[in-house]
């Protein structure tokens, strides 16, 4: 038996890396792809959950920061910089520190995840948070990059997309072909883009014999692609994809188109009610956005657009410990208060309603 040993190491021989590249790891990757059979007897398909909370910071993202981390130090960066909605910081923020760089995040103020900002602080990046919404962070990273001695690592940089594909091919390792659906939750289209590539290569070296369909579900108040033009003020409880520009946007158009794929808009309602499926029926736990999966298949499902039999993966993107509030309101929306109890085992047994064994 032997320890894995992160994407780059993994699949060194499909990545842009050489002999010359410092290869800053956390041992990301090679993440469960859980069998759901809680979904599958709700849809009549084969669902399995690829759980990206299980990466080193929480989300997938680790796989992309691996590479474009190991390329900036490669080329000898001494800062790198993202804008983000949490995820990314956090991440950008762990592998900057242990490549022993210097990271800057932008963050719409007020509008990340508690979990992802104490990632960030924790891991010694330079925070500012801006004052206005994620696509105005990017706009800003951007800029810097291009006029100051700072390396963009948001997903606009191609290291990112690169070792993000790894996932698709972990996918392909384990099902011994690809799906015939993969779902995953949009923001900036990154990650579709980045399956899509990676499901691309697998059949060109003739890993598989079919590329899956790419279906992407974004929150219906932030559903650029679906809508077909930029959103200004984009809105969702799922702050991760709280994006109204996608970076990624002809990349996913591309990858729709080609794999006969699907973009859809779930409702922040929705989105919460495949958050507590995901959690109280199949034991995952996610942040919200990542739920989006979860909704999304249903929806498709309902709609009858999942053939029975059909093999189905989703992706879920990041960790429930990252943004756990969700858990404690209930779909009415009042908040769970677990019972108190004295110290007193008849009492607590009488509580829970159990009869003594005889
Ligand atoms: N799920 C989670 C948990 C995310 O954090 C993100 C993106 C996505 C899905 C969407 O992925 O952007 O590639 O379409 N988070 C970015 C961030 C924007 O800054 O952490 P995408």
């Amino acid at each position: 038996s032997r320890q894995w040993r992160g994407v780059l190491r993994e699949y060194a021989d499909r990545l842009d890396i050489s002999a010359a590249t410092p290869i800053i790891t956390l041992g990301e990757g090679g993440t469960p792809l859980i069998p759901a059979p809680a979904l599958s007897a709700r849809t009549g398909a084969k669902v399995w959950v690829k759980y990206e909370g299980m990466n080193p910071t929480g989300s997938f993202k680790d796989r992309g920061m691996t590479m474009a981390i190991s390329k900036a130090v490669e080329h000898g960066a001494k800062a790198v910089i993202c804008a983000s909605t949490g995820n990314t910081s956090a991440a950008a923020a762990a592998y900057a520190t242990h490549a022993g760089i210097t990271s800057v995040v932008l963050v719409p103020e007020g509008k990340i995840a508690m979990g992802k900002l104490s990632q960030a602080v924790a891991h010694n990046a330079e925070i500012l948070q801006v004052q206005g919404n994620f696509d105005d962070c990017l706009e800003i990273a951007r800029d810097l990059a291009d006029n100051y001695p700072v390396h963009l690592v948001n997903s606009v940089n191609p290291d990112r997309i690169a070792g993000q594909k790894t996932a698709a091919f972990e996918v392909v390792e384990v099902l011994g072909d690809a799906p015939d659906f993969h779902i995953v939750p949009v923001g900036n289209a990154g990650n579709y883009t980045a399956y899509f590539r990676g499901y691309s290569e697998d059949l060109a070296r003739g890993a598989t014999t079919k590329l899956p369909r790419m279906f992407g579900f974004q929150a219906a108040g932030s559903a650029p692609l679906v809508l077909g033009h930029v959103v200004k003020n984009p809105d969702t409880i799922a702050s991760a994809i709280r994006i109204g520009n996608p970076a990624s946007w002809k990349f996913a158009l591309e990858a729709h188109e080609t794999s006969n794929g699907y973009f859809g808009a779930i409702s922040d309602k929705l989105i919460l009610e495949a958050h507590r499926i995901l959690s109280a029926e199949v034991g995952i736990f996610v942040e919200p956005a990542s739920a989006i999966s979860v909704a999304g298949l249903l929806e498709r499902s309902d709609a009858g657009e999942i053939p029975r039999g059909a093999t189905v993966v989703l992706t879920v993107t990041g960790h429930g410990l990252k943004d756990p509030q969700w858990a404690l309101r209930r779909a009415d929306g009042s908040d769970v208060q677990p019972t108190s109890v004295p110290v007193d085992t008849a009492e607590i047994a009488n509580v829970l309603g159990l009869q003594k064994v005889p």
